[in-house]
């Protein structure tokens, strides 16, 4: 089933999401189903389950290799990340355009850490560990902040540096 996508200015964007608790109650395993759906359906390169109106702790990902191609960073597989937690490995930051599932058509520059550490919880409730870089550093940062009720705008130090893709594209070519 496909969900339907809260857009900025819907409270459920505001809130910090709640822990999943028991990650393998069919109601769970169903609304993580749909949300996979849902993200597929999207397009996005990341999806978390408030963006869908779950206030739960969970984020989807996955970075194509057509896309990944294109933009010149590395494919990430379909990854479902339960309750995760992230540190940063560096004090290192790098600025890097964004865009949102819930802030449709504009994109911002945004400081992100270079290199984090995530643990997190799978499907089957399997613990894992990742440290990951750039990109994909980038991605589950943003995602991350939708858990606690925080959208990228919120992140940046420069607005200027905000607008409409259809806009900053053509400004960057
Ligand atoms: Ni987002």
């Amino acid at each position: 089933m496909i969900l339907e996508i809260a857009r900025m200015g819907h409270p459920i964007l505001e809130k910090r999401a709640q822990e999943v608790e028991d990650i393998g109650a069919p109601a769970m395993q169903k609304f993580i189903a749909d949300m996979v759906e849902s993200f597929k359906a999207s397009g996005g390169i990341g999806m978390a389950a408030p963006q869908v109106k779950e206030s739960v702790r969970i984020l989807v990902l996955e970075l194509r290799e057509e896309i990944a191609a294109q933009r010149g960073f590395e494919p990430i597989p379909l990854s479902v990340l339960i309750n995760p937690v992230i540190e940063p490995l560096s004090e290192e930051m790098l600025l890097g355009w964004e865009g949102c599932l819930s802030i449709p058509g504009m994109m911002g520059e945004v400081p992100r850490y270079r290199a984090i550490r995530y643990r997190a919880q799978t499907l089957t409730g399997e613990s894992i560990v990742h440290e990951v870089y750039d990109y994909h550093a980038r991605i589950i940062q943003h995602e991350y902040d939708h858990l606690d009720g925080i959208l990228y705008p919120q992140k940046m130090q420069n607005l200027q540096k905000f607008g409409f893709v259809e806009e900053i594209k053509q400004s960057l070519m």
